[in-house]
């Protein structure tokens, strides 16, 4: 098993039996469950109602070269009401490529837009709007229900123009929703804008020079920024059967600077070194400059063979001065890590706590931490030695207290039962054992991201 997320990524030619993506606890499962009798350690909290909603690949029939990003998308809902865990579900997204393989029928609602490259909606799923969403890389999102049946693909009511980001930026403070979609083919990207009550109000069309792989980008209070990173669209690499970005050297490394308030589509862009980013923590406002706090990578997605990288991530901070034209980096953490987390309060807005899995181990994830970024402190939440940690969602335990009063969710791998449990952590007593344990009774293959959805 590898030990950096990176070389999980990198394009490689792979026969199913030797792909890492298909072993352990990233094999796919064969099964949809319903559980409605779940075995706690603990006492989960009072205060925690709603579902846990998590999404990952799950492919069916993986061929050669198979590459953790493509797998068909299968979400997975844990749901807590009063101190019990009320049930667990998990169901793939009733995809057309789904339905041709499994024969497991497509879902016939919602737009019926074609677009020329549409994912599977494996990346992550977020509540919006009264809408559950489940996002994909590239393409238009499957609008869910609770339930974790496909309603269809979802557009705004056609208002959406290309693919929706499967990172969009919920507005802590004022529940807006910000996104981008980005294009293999021109226009590269596209800005929009979403009230909190789930309307598109503004759409943007922004140049860049090449596709590239856009995962995330940085929004605050003011304005968003866009990485132009050296990870480009390559078609010869779909041809040869490998996923289709690819790092490029001759890329110039970006950021791209446009205020929210804006409805032009002039964007302030500043060369960085290069380096690629997939999850920024979070961004805020600093009077004129920006501060990014992101995971980085020296390099990613390289060549078949080409080893020239720093293995692993780190976090560090970008200080973006616009009216200098600069951007400083400091390294918060060196430790390899990947999926951070702030409390959804402090979206867009400052943060003193980060939250994130850190990476390697012999599953390929191991324990959770938690960063004091005032205090300069990291702590570490040990999931146990043959554990291995999923991506910590915080849920905020009631309004108005301090930033990390709550609880962070997490989807464990037990590697003694080979089965996953959910993991329900005190924010305040983060190195403590986990105030209660869910056992699911099946196993949830690494994924990528999830949302707690109140109510
Ligand atoms: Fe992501």
């Amino acid at each position: 098993m590898s030990e950096q997320l990176n070389t999980l990524v990198d394009n490689k030619a792979l026969q199913v039996q030797d792909n890492p993506v298909l072993q352990g606890n990233f094999a796919p499962v064969d099964t949809e469950n319903s559980f409605d009798v779940l075995e706690v350690i603990g006492s989960i909290p009072k205060n925690l109602q709603g579902t846990l909603l998590r999404n990952g690949p799950n492919p069916v029939a993986p061929g050669p070269n198979h590459h953790w990003f493509m797998g068909d998308a299968m979400l997975h809902a844990i749901h807590l009401s009063n101190g019990q865990a009320k049930s667990y579900r998990n169901r793939w997204v009733r995809t057309k490529a789904l339905a041709e393989k499994t024969g497991l029928p497509a879902a016939s609602g919602g737009s019926q837009v074609e677009l020329m490259i549409q994912g599977s909606g494996n990346v992550n799923v977020i509540g919006h709007g009264g809408r559950v969403l489940a996002l994909p890389e590239v393409g238009l999102p499957y609008e869910m229900d609770r339930q974790l049946e496909t309603k269809g693909l979802f557009d705004y009511e056609g208002k959406l123009a290309g693919s929706m980001t499967a990172h969009p930026k919920v507005d802590g403070r004022t529940g807006e929703m910000l996104f981008f979609g980005y294009e293999m083919f021109a226009p590269f990207l596209r800005y929009h804008q979403a009230s909190a009550s789930g309307e598109l109000q503004k759409s943007i069309d922004i140049d860049l020079p090449a596709a590239v792989m856009m995962h995330d980008f940085g929004v605050t209070e003011t304005r968003v920024v866009f990485m132009d990173l050296p990870v480009v669209f390559d078609l010869a690499l779909v041809e040869k059967g490998f996923f289709p970005f690819q790092w490029l050297d001759a890329h110039q490394a970006r950021l791209g600077i446009l205020n929210r308030a804006s409805d032009s589509d002039t964007v302030q862009w500043i060369d960085i070194e290069p380096c690629y980013v997939f999850h920024p923590l979070n961004s805020y406002d600093d009077g004129d400059k920006i501060v990014m706090d992101v995971v980085r990578y020296k390099k990613m997605m390289t060549a078949p063979g080409d080893d020239d990288y720093e293995q692993g991530s780190s976090l560090v901070r970008w200080i973006i001065d616009p009216t200098a034209g600069t951007v400083t980096t400091t390294v918060l953490s060196d430790i390899d890590l990947e999926f951070p987390r702030v409390n959804p309060k402090v979206e867009c807005y400052p943060h003193q706590y980060g939250y994130a899995l850190k990476t390697g181990g012999v599953h390929g994830f191991s324990d959770l931490l938690k960063f004091d970024l005032e205090a300069g402190t990291t702590q570490t939440h040990r999931v146990g030695d043959n554990c291995a940690g999923g991506e910590p969602v915080f849920v905020t335990a009631s309004n108005g207290e301090a930033e990390d009063a709550g609880y962070l969710l997490s989807v464990i791998y037990n590697g003694d039962t080979q089965l996953s449990e959910l993991h329900i952590i005190d924010a305040q007593d983060f190195e403590a054992k986990p105030v209660a344990i869910v056992k699911l009774n099946a196993r949830v293959p690494f994924g990528f991201h999830g949302n707690f959805i109140a109510g």
